[in-house]
């Protein structure tokens, strides 16, 4: 029988003695258990005591998409769905996306804390001074079809950034993390916007190493014939904000996905790539783009009533409302429609915006949202801003991927370190067919 863990009093008034457990009777044999809680949870293995028989495996848990699994302890993000909180380190979103930017932010998630002048003053150069990447890197992307997807082209060059790095595999060797942890966040943004001028058959540009982190993916995606590309500072600022408010959101299916795959000790190239590959598909990192679709089909202010009746009656889906672990307001999704008001003053009105002011308010005066805690997501104005940035829709995945990098980056760190990390190996109910007789291929 497992242990119990007591603690102190619960109420105040009464003395009352807590008793952090479970106990358990398996109703198929009689027997109790009593299994330690802690920090609210129970660990999964403590049922595999419960068994029917001697060789019984044991009692197993069963949750496909870990919906109520907890696959780790984290110190890096806290997110509060009830409440709509985001924090990393103890920091609040809000706070980080006023005063901070986004390498900052990296720094922090990787380190812990926020860096002093001196600490920051070197990791804004270790990243800047990293941004190439190898020529062969460059004639490797060359090598996809003129039409090859942003997403998977970038997929595949962080995997083969492997190649070009071998000693990364090192990865109980602290220098190696770190330079990994350096080359990735600087090297994102270079492939992402050779990925770009790939798909649009414009030539590469380089980095421009005098430019600040946003300020310098803007140019390799949109220099021309001209010395130097001037963006706007009020765009490279915006920018720099949604990459704060994309680079990290703990457990999601990205983050997981690296996790799983840096458990086997695998390079963190390429458990960054399996990150890339997650964020790639539409559950995860495409909604934005389709709140785009919705806005154009909807078309106008006076269609909205009758596209609420859609969703209403399950014809449709308001996209960038409700969350899986938000059922409040997307903290994100706030901060976004600030920005959105300072892009839009440079780069002109979108009609889009005022359909999506207008649904938004619609739909959080309307009980059937509202009675499902559905609000808006940082998915629902996010879109709009890319769009008046000119980037085109199957770039946006591309732009989530380079601040995710951070989050990546330092959850991989934190898991390489967890003397609790055991390779990623989940059970299965089995039930399929047992100790069938082979039949030859001349007989079936
Ligand atoms: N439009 C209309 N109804 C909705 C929506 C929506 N966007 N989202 C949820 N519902 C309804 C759903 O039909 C269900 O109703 P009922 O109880 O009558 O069956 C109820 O609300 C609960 O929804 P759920 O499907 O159990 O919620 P979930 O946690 O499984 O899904 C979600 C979360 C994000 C997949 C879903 O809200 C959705 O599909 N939203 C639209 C897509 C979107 O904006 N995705 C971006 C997410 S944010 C990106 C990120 O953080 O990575």
């Amino acid at each position: 029988m497992s242990t119990t863990e007591r603690s102190g009093s619960l109420e105040s008034g009464a003395v009352a003695e807590r008793n952090d457990s479970l106990s358990v009777t398996d109703n198929r044999t009689g027997e109790s258990f009593e299994i330690p809680i802690t920090d609210g949870t129970v660990k999964a293995m403590d049922f595999r005591q419960m068994k029917v028989s001697e060789d019984d495996f044991g009692l197993m848990t069963y949750d496909p998409a870990f919906t109520n699994t907890a696959s780790c302890r984290s110190e890096i993000t806290y997110i509060d769905g009830e409440a709509g909180v985001l924090e990393h380190r103890g920091y609040s979103i809000e706070a980080l996306c006023k005063h901070s930017s986004y390498l900052e932010v990296a720094y922090l998630l990787i380190h812990g804390e926020l860096p002093t002048k001196d600490q920051h003053d070197e990791w804004v150069h270790e990243v800047t001074i990293h941004t190439y990447v190898h020529e062969g890197m460059k004639r490797f992307l060359q090598g996809f079809r003129y039409d090859a997807h942003p997403m998977g082209m970038l997929l595949a060059g962080v995997g083969a950034l492997s190649t070009f790095y071998p000693t990364a595999k090192n990865i109980d060797d602290p220098d190696e993390r770190h330079m990994a942890a350096v080359r990735l966040i600087a090297k994102m943004p270079t492939l992402a916007a050779f990925a770009y001028r790939h798909s649009m058959g414009l030539p590469y540009v380089y980095p421009d190493n005098d430019l600040w982190y946003p300020a310098n993916f803007l140019s390799m995606l949109y220099k021309m014939a001209e010395a130097k590309y001037d963006a706007d500072p009020r765009l490279t600022r915006a920018l720099d904000v949604l990459f704060i408010l994309h680079a990290d959101h703990e457990q999601n299916c990205s983050t997981s996905a690296v996790r799983s795959v840096g458990s086997s000790q695998v390079d963190p190239y390429s458990a960054v790539a399996a990150g890339v590959a997650a964020l790639y598909g539409p559950l995860h990192g495409g909604a934005n783009e389709a709140v785009l679709r919705m806005l154009d089909r909807i078309e106008t202010v006076e269609n909205i009533p009758s596209f609420l009746e859609g969703v209403k009656s399950g014809d449709e889906r308001l996209m960038g409302f409700g969350h899986r672990v938000y059922k409040n307001y997307d903290p994100r999704a706030r901060i976004i429609k600030t920005n959105v008001d300072e892009v839009l003053e440079v780069t002109g009105m979108n009609p889009k915006l005022e359909i999506a002011v207008e649904l938004e308010k619609r739909a959080l005066d309307d009980e059937y949202f509202t009675s499902r805690k559905l609000y808006p997501n940082v998915d629902f104005y996010s879109g709009l801003i890319y769009e008046a940035l000119e980037i085109p829709p199957a770039m946006f995945t591309v732009i989530f991927a380079i601040p995710r990098t951070a989050g990546w980056v330092a959850q991989w760190l934190e898991m390489v370190d967890d003397s609790d990390t055991k390779i990623a190996r989940p059970r299965q109910i089995y039930s399929g067919e047992r100790e069938r007789d082979y039949v030859s291929l001349d007989e079936r």
